[in-house]
């Protein structure tokens, strides 16, 4: 997966090779024994976390503030964050579906408009505007879409037709209702928990199905794409798949549901969250 590689994994522990440099992260899921005796993973980094949440680097050589890699065609610049993120989801990195679905819309000589919500550093977006979409980028963080903007000069993706847009998803949304907006396709991988740009509160379980309930009014008569992935206990892939149902199903088209992996040299999978998309 371009210069992205996940080396090893076990003990609750993952090990990335990421462009030039090695790290090791928590991973819950990692439930399992690593390959090779962690003592002898040759990371430069390792991220630890606390009794609290919190969590720390403990550097073991000299890293870069930030460095870039290519994943996918896509620039991406990695800096390693306070909460042991890196600024790409190794396991989001699938596109196929979507960049279909922009393809045939565009075919028709019609343009995809794309809401992508939760954004984060917009590596999704970047696949999209890619493959030809217009598209509309939300979230709630100034740093992330600070640090998408830095991604779509680095990809020669900085003069497309993307909004960028720091603002809590759910107050965009009732806002882009009220406006009339319609869109031809949304990708949303909402957090757990999260806050809106004002501190406005997201819950999965309190605020996911209004904000679904919001996203029916944006669909556009040729509506074609919709993926909801999901970190949070409970929402499994056929969890997901009925979420998307509820609202789509009376549309026709496809629906595939799936654990979202990342694969290790050895082709073992590392369960990183659940996904769901609809198609027509
Ligand atoms: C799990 S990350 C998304 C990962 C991203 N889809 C990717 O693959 O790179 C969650 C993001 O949701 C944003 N967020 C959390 N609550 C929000 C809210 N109420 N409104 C807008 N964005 C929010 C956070 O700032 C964070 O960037």
């Amino acid at each position: 997966m371009g210069d992205y590689r996940l080396i090893d994994s076990g003990y609750f522990k993952k090990y990335e090779q990421i462009g030039g440099y090695r790290v090791i992260r928590p991973s819950a899921q990692a439930v399992w024994r690593s390959n090779r005796d962690p003592s002898t993973w040759e990371a430069d980094a390792e991220f630890t976390r606390g009794s609290f949440g919190d969590g720390k680097w403990e550097f073991r050589n000299k890293i870069p503030a930030s460095w870039m890699i290519q994943i996918h065609g896509i620039s991406a610049i990695i800096r390693l964050t306070d909460f042991g993120h890196i600024g790409i989801f190794p396991e989001h990195h699938s596109w196929f579906a979507m960049q279909g679905a922009i393809e045939k819309q565009l075919a028709k000589d019609k343009p995809f408009r794309l809401l992508n919500l939760f954004a984060y550093t917009g590596t999704v977006t970047l696949g999209a505007s890619q493959g030809g979409a217009h598209v509309v980028h939300v979230d709630a963080s100034k740093t992330s879409v600070a640090w998408a903007r830095e991604n779509a000069e680095a990809s020669s993706l900085g003069d497309k037709p993307i909004r960028w847009i720091v603002d809590d998803v759910q107050k965009f949304v009732q806002r882009e209702i009220k406006r009339g907006s319609k869109y031809q396709g949304i990708v949303l991988d909402p957090p757990s928990y999260g806050r809106g740009a004002k501190g406005e509160i997201w819950k999965i379980e309190d605020h996911l199905i209004p904000l679904m309930d919001d996203l029916a009014q944006l669909f556009d008569d040729d509506f074609g794409f919709l993926q909801l992935s999901a970190h949070s206990q409970g929402y499994t892939p056929i969890a997901i798949q009925n979420i998307l149902a509820s609202y789509l199903g009376s549309r026709g088209g496809s629906f595939s549901s799936m654990e979202m992996t990342v694969q290790d040299e050895t082709m073992r999978h590392l369960p990183s969250g659940a996904c769901a998309q609809w198609f027509l």
